[in-house]
């Protein structure tokens, strides 16, 4: 049966993707977003029939109105930069704390079945241990850590206390089409594609040797799909990555041999807040998630490169 899902940040890059997989299978959605990062084009290819509304998640009352009437709310709407977090630390936990408390009341008062909230690997921090589990306690490194942290906090609370089932996602590096190229603030990937494409060096902060867990976003896509419904996953958090890790030296090599080329990078001082090492443990998720990631680092970077190739 059709469920009616409302998408706060679904133009943004996680969203843009996750509302496209939903129309094409016949869900009926609502996007939220007040288009500070996301982008009107990137619906361009969406059904005729999407209701796209243009509000703020930090505007309570007019939130509570949109809200009524879904079955799901998928909480995309977020600040996702460290180094932004680090300029504008107050924003950033305007944003992703009270922005997801706002969220979170909404959908409490209009009884929605499930409310999914996307977290970040941020949250374990300098956690010493690699892989990082969901039972390790937090030691956020940046404000953005702190942020996200609180969002996640918020959703553990109402369930506990409303009963209303929060579902929290800890999603890793994500990396797909749609993804920001231009923002300085912004993720390796896209911009290290981009800076090759144009054939100049990539610039890496640091010595390139700190390591990420990279998931394509057609897979964060599928959790979210599984929390939204998987029995006994409300008042949970899972990680979701692929549990392997890559170096960012490495992922300038693939990049550079998928594109054929032999491009140096340039190194500059490693940026405030950024974590040495991250690495997941996904067996939560496997197991009551369901939750199998299916793109391989080397075919997520391939086609994410042709998309790239044939947007810009
Ligand atoms: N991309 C990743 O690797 C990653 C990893 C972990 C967690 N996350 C989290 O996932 C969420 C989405 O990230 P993304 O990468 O798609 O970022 P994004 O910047 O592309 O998308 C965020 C969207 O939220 C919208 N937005 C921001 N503030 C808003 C507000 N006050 N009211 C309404 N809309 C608002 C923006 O316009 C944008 O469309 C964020 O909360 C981020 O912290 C992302």
């Amino acid at each position: 049966m059709t469920a009616k899902y409302l998408v706060t940040g679904g133009a943004g890059f996680i969203g843009t993707n996750l509302v496209s997989q939903l129309c094409a299978s016949g869900e009926k959605v609502t996007i939220l977003d007040n288009f500070s990062t996301g982008k009107k084009k990137n619906l361009r290819d969406l059904p005729k029939d999407m209701r796209v509304i243009e509000d703020d998640v930090l505007d309570l009352k007019s939130l509570r109105k949109h809200v009524k009437g879904h079955d799901f709310v998928i909480h995309l709407a977020g600040q996702p930069s460290v180094l932004k977090s680090v300029k504008d630390p107050e924003e950033s936990l305007q944003i992703n704390g009270m922005g997801t408390l706002n969220a979170l009341i909404a959908a409490r008062d209009a009884k929605v079945k499930r409310f999914v909230h996307v977290g970040s690997a941020a949250a374990y921090g300098e956690t010493p241990s690699l892989p990082k589990l969901e039972t390790m306690n937090e030691m956020p490194l940046s404000p953005y850590a702190v942020s996200t942290i609180a969002g996640e906090q918020q959703c553990k609370v109402f369930f506990s206390t409303y009963g209303l089932q929060t579902v929290i996602l800890r999603a890793f590096n994500i990396y797909g089409p749609y993804q920001d190229a231009a923002n300085p603030h912004g993720a390796v990937v896209p911009r290290f594609i981009v800076t090759l494409l144009e054939a100049k060096p990539p610039v890496i902060s640091g010595d390139g040797k700190q390591s990420r867990d990279f998931l394509h976003v057609s897979d964060l896509v599928e959790a979210i799909k599984a929390a939204c419904i998987a029995p006994k996953a409300e008042g949970e958090l899972f990680n979701i990555a692929t549990g392997s890790r890559v170096t960012v030296n490495g992922l300038v090599n693939m990049l550079n041999s998928l594109l054929g080329k032999e491009i140096q990078p340039k190194y500059e001082e490693a940026r405030p807040g950024d974590i040495r090492h991250s690495l997941a443990d996904v067996t939560k998720a496997q197991e009551m998630l369901g939750f199998r990631p299916r793109v391989s680092i080397l075919d997520g970077l391939k086609t994410t490169l042709e998309w790239y190739r044939k947007s810009l």
